[in-house]
C-alpha cells in the first residue's frame, strides 16, 4: 500500500513536472498567434437555463488570420473568471482552469452550489484581453444542480438543451413496443425476470416511486440519481417502467412474441431491451468534478503526447473477461513490435494465466501514449469504449452484437477501424493503419469529434427523457403506485439557495 502510493506521488510530481515545461515552451509560440478577439467561445455552459450538474463551455483558440490553431497553444492560454453579479450574494462555486484539449480547443468546466439569482458575469482572457464576446452575462436565476426547479413544458426544456427532435436508437428500441400494457407488465416482469437485479419504478407528478426486484440492485443508485436530477430540471411524464441494473441485456423475445419492454445499460442483437446510457456513463455524468478521476469531460485533458509523438504499436489491457481477449494477448507475443497487450486480472480463466503471464496495471490515461487502442468486448460490450472514443488515439474496435446507446451514430472507417469478432484480423488492421498514417489520423480525429458531441452531459440528459416520453406515450394504462414501492425523495439542499420561479409561479397561479 504504502510503495503504492509512493509511486503514484513521483509519477504525479514527474507529469506536472514535463507538464509546466511544455506549457511554457508552447506559450512562447502562442503569444504571437492567438488572436484574443477573434477566438471563438460557444456551449451550453453560457446559458442560464441550461442547468447541469457540471456547466461547461468550449473555446477554440484562432490565429490574427482567422485559422483555427489546431496544436495546443500553451494550456495556461486562456483563463476564465466567473463572478456573480449581485455583490450581496454568495456562491459557492468550483471553477477549476480550461482544460486543454491538446487540439486548440479548450473545455472549460465549472459547478454551482447555489443559485444566483442576479446572474453570472463569466470573463474569459487571453492575456489580459477579452476573448470572443467575453463578458458574457447569465441573466439570472442561474439555478444550481440541486436546486428544485422543474421547466412544466418539456418542449420549452428539449429546446433550451437543444434535444435533437429524433434519436435513431431510441425509434428503433420503440418500434418493437407500439404499446404497452402496465397492468400485463406487472404480472409478467416479476414471474421472468423477478430473480435478476430489476427496479421497477412509477414517476407520477414529478414524484419518483420505486421496488426492488433480485438481489443485486445496489446500481439503483445511479438511476434513482439521474431520475432525481432529471426531475429537477423538468417535469417528467407520468410514467411506470422497469430498469434491468445487471450487465446483460434480458429480453430474447422478438416482437411477434410479445416481449416486454425492459430497460437497460447495454443492447444486443439477440435482444430487444430499450437502451439507456450505461451506467457508467450516467455516473460519470453527475459526478464531474466531484472526485472521481475518470469521467468524460476530464478524459479529454488527459490525452497524452500529440499524434506524431504516440507510440506506434496497438495497445491493450484488461481483465480475462471473454476468450478474444487470450486470443489478442497470444498474437500480441507473435507481434510484440505492432501489438502490446496483456491481462491484468485472472478470474474467469485462471489457468490460462501461467502460459500468458499477468501485466502490470498501468493507469487509463497512459493508454494514450499509443497510437492505436483495441477495443474487446468484456461481459458485454466494454465501457471503456466511449473513453477510447474520446481520446486522439486511434479506436479499433471488434465486430461486436453488444452495444450502448450511440453506437449507432459511429461508422466504421470513419469513426473507427473495425476488427473481426475473432480477431483473424488484426495484425493485418495494424499494419494498414500503420502505413496509411494520414488516414488513420482523421479516423481517429472524427471518431473523437462524434464522441464529443454524442457524449456530452447535454446530450445524455436529453437521452434519457426522451425514451420516458416515448415509453410514456406508448401506456395504454395508468401508472400508478404499485405496493411495496418506496418515495425516493430528492437530496435536502437546505444549505443553499434554490428559490425556483417557476414553482413560485405555479403557486401563485394556484
Ligand atoms: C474552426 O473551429 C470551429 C470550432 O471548433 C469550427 O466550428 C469551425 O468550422 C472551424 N473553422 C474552420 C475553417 O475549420
Ligand atoms: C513531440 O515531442 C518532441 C520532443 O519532446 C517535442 O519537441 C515536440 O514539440 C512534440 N510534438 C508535438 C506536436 O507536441
Ligand atoms: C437541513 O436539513 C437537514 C435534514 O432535514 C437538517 O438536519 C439540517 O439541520 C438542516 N440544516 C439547516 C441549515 O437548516
Amino acid at each position: 500500500m504504502g510503495g503504492k502510493m509512493q509511486r503514484q506521488c513521483v509519477s504525479w510530481a514527474f507529469s506536472v513536472g514535463l507538464f509546466l515545461m511544455v506549457s511554457v515552451g508552447k506559450c512562447e509560440t502562442g503569444k504571437e498567434e492567438v488572436s484574443a478577439a477573434k477566438s471563438l467561445v460557444w456551449g451550453p455552459g453560457l446559458r442560464a437555463d441550461v442547468v447541469l450538474p457540471v456547466r461547461y463551455f468550449y473555446i477554440q483558440a484562432v490565429t490574427h488570420t482567422e485559422e483555427n490553431v489546431t496544436y495546443s497553444p500553451g494550456s495556461n492560454t486562456f483563463n476564465v473568471v466567473i463572478k456573480v453579479l449581485s455583490s450581496r450574494e454568495h456562491v459557492r462555486r468550483y471553477v477549476p482552469a480550461p482544460l486543454d484539449r491538446n487540439d486548440g480547443t479548450f473545455l472549460m468546466r465549472y459547478r454551482l452550489y447555489g443559485t444566483a439569482s442576479e446572474g453570472l458575469k463569466i470573463e474569459i482572457f487571453h492575456q489580459g484581453q477579452h476573448v470572443g464576446q467575453s463578458p458574457y452575462i447569465l441573466k439570472g436565476p442561474v439555478y444550481h444542480e440541486y436546486c428544485y426547479c422543474p421547466e412544466v413544458e418539456p418542449q420549452i426544456w428539449k429546446d433550451t438543451g437543444s434535444c435533437p427532435a429524433e434519436e435513431e436508437q431510441i425509434s428503433r428500441d420503440f418500434i418493437n413496443f407500439p404499446s404497452i400494457d402496465l397492468s400485463l407488465l406487472l404480472e409478467e416482469v416479476p414471474n421472468r425476470f423477478g430473480d435478476r437485479g430489476i427496479v421497477h419504478y412509477t414517476i407520477l407528478n414529478n414524484q419518483i416511486y420505486r421496488r426492488t426486484m433480485g438481489r443485486y440492485t445496489d446500481f439503483k443508485m445511479f438511476s434513482d440519481e439521474m431520475l432525481l436530477s432529471l426531475a429537477r430540471k423538468v417535469r417528467l411524464p407520468d410514467v411506470e417502467f422497469y430498469v434491468n441494473v445487471g450487465d446483460w441485456p434480458l429480453e430474447t423475445r422478438q416482437m411477434k412474441d410479445n416481449p416486454l419492454p425492459i430497460i437497460s445499460w447495454c443492447g444486443s442483437e439477440d435482444t430487444t431491451d430499450i437502451v439507456l446510457p450505461t451506467y457508467d456513463i450516467t455516473r460519470s455524468t453527475l459526478e464531474t468534478l466531484r472526485g472521481v478521476t475518470n469521467d468524460l469531460l476530464s478524459i479529454q485533458g488527459q490525452t497524452g503526447p500529440a499524434w506524431e509523438n504516440k507510440t506506434e504499436q496497438a495497445f491493450w489491457r484488461g481483465r480475462d473477461s471473454r476468450e478474444e481477449r487470450l486470443k489478442l494477448v497470444r498474437i500480441s507475443k507473435e507481434h510484440p513490435d505492432l501489438l502490446d497487450a496483456g491481462i491484468t486480472a485472472y478470474f474467469f480463466f485462471r489457468e490460462e494465466e501461467k502460459e500468458l503471464g499477468k501485466a502490470q496495471l498501468i493507469s487509463f490515461f497512459d493508454f494514450f501514449k499509443y497510437k492505436y487502442q483495441v477495443n474487446v468486448d468484456g461481459t458485454v460490450a466494454a465501457y471503456r469504449f466511449p473513453y477510447l472514443m474520446l481520446g486522439d488515439s486511434l479506436v479499433m474496435k471488434q465486430d461486436s452484437k453488444y452495444y450502448e446507446h450511440f453506437y449507432r451514430s459511429l461508422k466504421p472507417w470513419k469513426h473507427y477501424v473495425p476488427l473481426k469478432r475473432d480477431m483473424s484480423d488484426v495484425i493485418e488492421k495494424i499494419k494498414w493503419v500503420k502505413d496509411n498514417d494520414a488516414e488513420a489520423q482523421k479516423i481517429a480525429r472524427s471518431g473523437q469529434a462524434l464522441a464529443r458531441d454524442l457524449l456530452q452531459p447535454s446530450s445524455l440528459y436529453c437521452y434519457y427523457f426522451i425514451v420516458l416520453q416515448e415509453y410514456a406515450k406508448r401506456q395504454t394504462t395508468k401508472p400508478e403506485i404499485r405496493n411495496g414501492m418506496e418515495h425516493v425523495l430528492q437530496p435536502t439542499d437546505n444549505e443553499s439557495f434554490c428559490n425556483c420561479k417557476r414553482i413560485a409561479n405555479i403557486k401563485e397561479e394556484l
